[in-house]
């Protein structure tokens, strides 16, 4: 039997008082409804996405995934949007329908609900939980589901069910199809609940089960930030948990945030407030407190010092950056590459062992290796129209302060003498001095005072 999953995220989620839509709210970087769509990906089977407040946004956010959509143009309750789905459903699929402000619900938790043995019934992914405020409350007669009734709706008996709605369930095709339709809104938010269906499924004789999660936290949803800044910790304080199973020493885990895909080697040291979006280690790497990486790889050997930004960036085996290094876009620094404190880097390469260390830009340039740049080295690539590359030789020795005018070359081992101004190409080996030639006046006498 096929599945279908239909995933809801139409709603406008008033409870965070936001103008973007509730479901493109970030988790460790990546917005809600990508983390329900990754795990549906990792099911299988069809993927519809009920989206209709911002649905817009939504749908951009899946502009280059095999997503389809369907539009609930009024937000009339969670039963309305599965019904809005309807359409692209056939008799024989089996519907999973998970909530896209429930992110952290894994692929592996929800496979009973797919088992075969299920297929003919409706089958509740249910929670127990100490504090059940605000979730749907899973209504028992003699230990079987006879129904969920909403917070909203419930008696003060109901109230103390500790049983929840995680909202997911799995539903037949064909039942659904002339279910959904009788749904009515005669409750105190005036909505058409999924929920509804736990009722009429016992009313009509399909057997009713009860799946109960071991993982309560993935089963959370987000209504509020509150909620959101707790699911982000705890996803955090996991995924930290796993990187040190890996082989890495994080010196406190509750200072480290992952985001995206991290992956990293064995003997790697990550020190306090470090942010890793998409990055991957190799082994043995250091890096210092203050650190933000995205989108970069770090080799072996690599030690990052505090107060390091890096992004888009490659830094090569036993390369060394920082303290209050900045890699922007394009840099790639080849082994033992050393880039010091106040310097920023883009778009450039630099060659194995060049040293790059102290208060300089270096931009859309080749830098040979071994080469050596001076304190205060400036690439000037851009003429306010134009970016134009500078290429610095193999031993080339810039001196301090130096201004390399782009396009512009300096010769393998080329010596360009402190406080140059380059505007022509520099030669191989030779000393090249582009400075104003100091003098000294021998009668010249310091001023003196006017008398009044
Ligand atoms: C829902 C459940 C509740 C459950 C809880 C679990 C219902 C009636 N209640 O309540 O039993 O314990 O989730 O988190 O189903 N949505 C739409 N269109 C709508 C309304 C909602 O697409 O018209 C989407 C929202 O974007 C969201 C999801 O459905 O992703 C849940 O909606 P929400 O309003 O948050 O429901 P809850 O009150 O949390
Ligand atoms: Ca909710």
């Amino acid at each position: 039997m096929s599945v279908h999953i239909v995933i809801l995220a139409a709603g406008q989620g008033t409870r965070m008082k936001s103008k973007l839509p509730k479901v493109l709210h970030p988790l460790a970087g990546t917005p809600l409804v990508q983390h329900v769509v990754d795990t549906a990906q990792q099911l299988g089977g069809d993927i519809t996405l009920v989206v209709g407040h911002g649905a817009e946004a939504v749908k951009a956010q899946f502009a280059e995934q095999p997503v389809r959509f369907v539009t609930q143009a009024e937000q009339l309750g969670t039963g309305h949007a599965v019904a809005q789905a309807l359409p692209c459903i056939k008799d024989d699929q089996r519907v999973l329908i998970l909530y896209a402000d429930v992110p952290l619900i894994e692929a592996n938790a929800l496979l009973p609900l797919l088992s075969g043995e299920r297929a003919e019934g409706l089958t509740l992914f249910t929670a127990s939980l100490n504090d059940p405020t605000g979730y749907g409350r899973v209504v028992r007669e003699h230990n079987a589901i006879t129904a969920i009734v909403e917070q909203k709706d419930a008696t003060p008996e109901q109230l103390r069910i500790k049983e929840i709605n995680t909202g997911i369930m799995s539903v037949p095709g064909q039942w659904l199809q002339q279910a959904l339709p009788r749904l009515d809104n005669s409750n105190a938010q005036q909505e058409y609940y999924l929920t509804d269906l736990v009722a009429m499924a016992v009313a009509d004789g399909l057997v009713v089960n009860g799946v109960e999660a071991d993982d309560l936290i993935a089963t959370q949803g987000v209504n509020n930030r509150v909620q959101l800044a707790a699911l982000e910790r705890e996803y955090q304080r996991r995924r930290v948990e796993s990187l040190m199973l890996q082989g890495v020493t994080v010196i406190d885990p509750a200072r480290l945030d992952l985001r995206g895909t991290v992956t990293t080697g064995t003997d790697n040291v990550i020190d306090v407030n470090v942010i890793l979006d998409n990055v991957s280690l190799g082994s043995n790497v250091t890096i210092g407190a203050n650190c933000i990486i995205r989108h970069s790889h770090i080799a072996d050997g690599a030690v990052i010092l505090d107060n390091t930004l890096i992004e888009e960036s490659h830094v090569g085996p036993n390369a060394n950056v920082g303290p209050f290094a900045r890699l922007r876009p394009g840099t790639a620094l080849a082994a033992k590459a050393k880039v010091g404190n106040f310097v920023e880097i883009k778009k450039s390469q630099i060659g194995e062992g060049a040293k790059v260390n102290h208060l300089t830009y270096v931009g859309d340039a080749t830098v040979g290796a071994g080469a050596n740049i001076g304190a205060g080295t400036i690439t000037c690539n851009y003429d306010g129209v134009n970016k134009y590359r500078t290429r610095i030789g193999d031993g080339a020795f810039i001196g301090s302060n130096s201004t390399l005018i782009a396009p512009v070359s300096i010769g393998d081992g080329g010596y360009v003498g402190a406080g140059s101004v380059i505007s022509k190409d520099a030669p191989a080996q030779q000393l090249t001095l582009a400075r104003a030639k100091q003098l000294t006046l021998a009668k010249w006498q310091r001023p003196t005072k006017k008398d009044a």
